[in-house]
């Protein structure tokens, strides 16, 4: 029997909509909210607002784009969290408006196990190599930094995670003292790849386990840019790729430090990276190289399902509907949630 589902991706400010026909994707449409751009990060209000706006005509290109009409749908899934509230709002309405009018089921997400699952997701273009369990997961993103032992498609236990910052609000808040604007993780990216990343040294966190810890790296930087600026107001200008380069190589740095030791600790080789900052593409060589050097298997996800995106709503949906797992219509979003 054919299964089709539509995923709906509202948690922040990127609206989604993707369907999956028989666990391979169809379509998955992205309207990336620029609003905020003038604000130096996601504005709550208006983010809702954008999404409001856009969610039904990002569904009917979904829909059209995929050659399936609404009546085909099966069941509809929706990110329940985390994320912002108003934001979630729209999409659980939404799906819930749209699975009400069909008769179909509902199925919850969880935003953070979705990155992850997006590991799993196959295309009309492609089919992926995809990890077998258990596998570990660096899950880095605006709002997380995570390290996740993935035993099935459901459990999934956290071994390791930032007690203040996450690495991409390093990335992001370190840009904004360079001037550069929100979200400056894939500019700081882009400028890396011409700067040394040995010409400047920042504090690294002396944090116990497998915990992270981003926000006195970001104070170090804040306070380094401060005081050369005193001496050189044009400091920043002058050094930008080295800064950048720096930044970015401490980051990564960090992050496969215990990426490193959770592997000796639980024994597990295979390696997958997901969220927003797993398409850096230091961390990205960075995984390569440990996989080359230490018999890893790394696995990398494509940049349409890396950042937030409903296709790994859809396939993650896919797997719940598998085990009947739907909610009924008093389901509220969870802003909170976590793995
Ligand atoms: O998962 P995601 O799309 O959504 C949220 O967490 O909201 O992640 C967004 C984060 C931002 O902090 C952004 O700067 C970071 O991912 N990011 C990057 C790159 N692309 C996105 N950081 C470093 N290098 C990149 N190429």
């Amino acid at each position: 029997m054919s299964i089709t589902i539509l995923g709906i991706e509202s948690s922040c400010d990127d609206t989604s909509a993707s369907v999956l026909r028989d666990g391979v994707i169809h379509s998955n449409i992205i309207a990336t909210q620029t609003v905020h751009m003038a604000y130096g990060g996601v504005v709550p209000e208006l983010a809702s607002r954008a999404h409001q706006q856009n969610i039904i005509p990002v569904v009917d290109q979904a829909l059209k784009e995929a050659n399936i009409t609404a009546d085909e749908i099966d069941a509809v899934a929706f990110t329940r969290g985390p994320g912002l509230l108003g934001s979630l709002m729209v999409g659980t309405s939404f799906a819930k408006g749209f699975a009400l009018s069909k008769n179909i089921p509902l199925i919850e997400v969880n935003h953070l196990k979705a990155h992850i699952l997006a590991h799993f997701i196959d295309d009309l273009k492609n089919t992926y190599d995809h990890p077998g369990f258990p596998f570990l997961a660096l899950l880095v993103s605006g709002g997380n930094s995570q390290i996740i032992i993935v035993k099935d498609h459901s459990d999934m236990e956290v071994i390791g995670e930032t007690i203040d910052d996450a690495a991409g609000e390093a990335f992001d808040k370190c840009a904004k003292v360079m001037g550069i604007p929100y979200p400056g993780g894939p500019v700081i990216d882009k400028r890396a790849k011409e700067g040394n990343p040995l010409a400047f040294e920042f504090s690294r966190p002396k944090i116990q386990g497998l915990n992270y810890s981003f926000s006195g790296l970001k104070t170090s930087f804040l306070y380094f840019i401060r005081d050369k600026v005193k001496v050189n107001p044009n400091f920043i200008e002058e050094n930008m790729n080295d800064l950048c380069a720096s930044l970015q190589y401490t980051i990564v740095d960090v992050l496969m430090n215990k990426v490193k030791r959770a592997v000796r600790e639980t024994g597990i080789k295979e390696v997958a990276i997901a969220g927003g900052v797993s398409a850096n593409s230091g961390l990205q060589n960075a995984m390569k190289e440990a996989a080359a050097k230490q018999g890893w298997k790394v696995y990398i996800p494509q940049l349409g399902y890396s950042l937030d995106n409903a296709a790994m709503i859809a396939i993650t949906g896919y797997f719940k509907y598998l085990k009947k797992d739907f909610v009924e219509q008093d389901t509220a979003p969870f802003a909170r949630m976590t793995i």
